[in-house]
């Protein structure tokens, strides 16, 4: 097991950070290969947090490289931040952080587009992150995006800038009543960026193939969640990329036969941020017997936004361990259900009065089902100070056991804190 991939099994933001810093113990080489500064991946490590947007996560550890793949979007000056504040907190990350030239760029008219579209959208708005993130991807696949290999050769990135703004700026004034965004200043700002990413550009595609000839241990950092997949996620309410194992290898030029394990991490209970049906979600006097937002860490990373709460659902992660083929499981943040008196697993659903085998295509369908719940006793006391499972309280293991069951899938790591140490190991992972 050398090369190993962490994908998301929910709505996003399960802990997959946490998770690639762990391993990154281990591994030499740490790969985004999809998403852009939308996601946000937190790290505790000795008293401090960090939050990466597109930066792998894996970056901590002085003997690591870490890669963003030909399938991100990047944001070059929500990236040069990111490096800002790394060189800040004393970590060095020239020659370990490469950029692929396939990359697409995000620029001011996408951050533009995502908020007029949100605005006009109105109460059915997506609740994206404002990141410009769809939009992009759609010029991509529109194929006038401009990418990484364009932005920094003036050469070529100022003619594509300038046949490609005033179509921009008459669709801002046509259909938006918007004035737009003026050419000369991107160009300026654009070129700026490019010199500074210049030097961290490289054959990211071969750099990773190589590493894998090696037998290097590797490790891909999912971004978003499954169920935020643009294909098979709660449509339209999803991401704009592939955010399934499939899509590490469309978005690093990886060829798939070579990802030897998926990692599907997810909560002991559910989250989502942003609009769109969530049959387990907490009623008011439920999420009143968890600790508040902010305790609970459940304050979107990139928005700030309080996340959506709920309990575990066991038909969605029997659809996303089927979409994403994911070997093991990592069960996070089963600290927070340490307080409560009793749990719910959703076990099924029904779909007017009819028990449903496959989880729904449309969000309409996924809106009206009910889900079936099973109770479980809670175990009222803290599980944060655990080292091993042997130390979990009965109930807590039982809960586990269940849900480890249900998937028909092991559990390789449970974590009950946000720090490195709080964390319970079932298997070694790098072999
Ligand atoms: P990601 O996007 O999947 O990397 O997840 P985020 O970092 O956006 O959100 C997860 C949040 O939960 C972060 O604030 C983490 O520090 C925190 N976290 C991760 N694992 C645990 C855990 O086991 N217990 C607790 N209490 N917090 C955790
Ligand atoms: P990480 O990697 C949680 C959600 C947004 C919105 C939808 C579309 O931290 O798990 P977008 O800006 O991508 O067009 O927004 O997707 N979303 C996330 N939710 N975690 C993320 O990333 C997310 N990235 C996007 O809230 O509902
Ligand atoms: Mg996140």
């Amino acid at each position: 097991m050398k090369r190993i991939a962490v994908i998301g099994m929910q709505w996003g933001d399960e802990g997959k950070g946490k998770v690639i810093d762990l391993l990154s113990e281990k591994a030499r080489h740490i790969a985004r290969a999809q998403g852009g500064n939308n996601a946000g991946h937190t790290i505790v490590e000795g008293g401090r947090e960090y939050r990466f947007h597109l930066i792998p996560s894996g970056i901590l550890y002085p003997h690591t490289k870490c890669y963003i793949g030909g399938g991100t979007v990047v944001d070059p000056e929500s990236l040069l931040k990111e490096m800002e504040t790394l060189h800040k907190s004393g970590i060095q990350f020239e020659k370990r952080l490469f950029l692929s030239p396939y990359a697409h760029i995000v620029f001011p008219y996408h951050r533009l587009f995502d908020q007029l579209i949100e605005q006009r959208r109105g109460k059915s708005a997506l609740g994206t992150t404002g990141r410009g993130i769809g939009p992009c991807y759609v010029d991509k696949v529109q194929r006038v995006g401009i990418r990484v290999a364009e932005l920094i050769d003036p050469a070529l990135l100022i003619p594509r800038l300038s046949s490609l703004v005033p179509l921009k700026n008459e669709e801002f004034q046509k259909i938006y009543g918007h004035p737009g965004i003026h050419l000369d200043e991107v160009v300026a700002q654009y070129q700026e960026f490019g010199q500074k990413l210049a030097p961290f550009v490289a054959p990211v595609e071969e750099m990773l193939f190589e590493a894998a000839e090696k037998g290097d241990f590797m490790l891909f950092e999912g971004a978003q969640g499954a169920l935020l997949d643009v294909t098979f996620g709660t449509y339209p309410y999803v991401t704009s990329s592939s955010t399934l194992s499939g899509g590490i290898s469309a978005g690093l030029g990886f060829g798939p036969s070579r990802i030897d394990h998926v990692i599907g991490v997810t909560k002991a209970y559910t989250t989502r941020v942003g609009n769109g049906p969530f049959p387990t979600e907490f009623s008011p006097d439920e999420l009143a017997l968890f600790p508040d937002h902010t305790a609970s860490r459940e304050v979107g990373t990139t928005t700030g936004r309080k996340r959506r709460m709920g309990w575990i659902d066991i038909p969605l992660l029997k659809a996303t361990k089927c979409f994403n083929g994911t070997d093991s499981l990592a069960i996070m943040k089963l600290d927070i259900l340490d307080g409560l008196d009793e749990l719910k697993i959703c076990i099924g659903y029904k779909l007017h009065g009819k028990m449903i085998q496959s989880f729904p295509a449309t969000i309409e369908h996924l809106a009206e089902v009910k889900p079936i719940y099973e109770m479980h006793p809670g175990w009222k006391c803290s599980t944060r100070e655990c080292t091993i499972y042997d130390d979990l309280p009965s109930r807590a293991k039982a809960y586990l056991r269940r849900v480890e069951g249900l998937l028909n899938s092991p559990i390789s790591i449970i974590s009950i804190g946000p720090e490195r140490e709080k964390t319970i190991w079932m298997e070694p992972l790098f072999l």
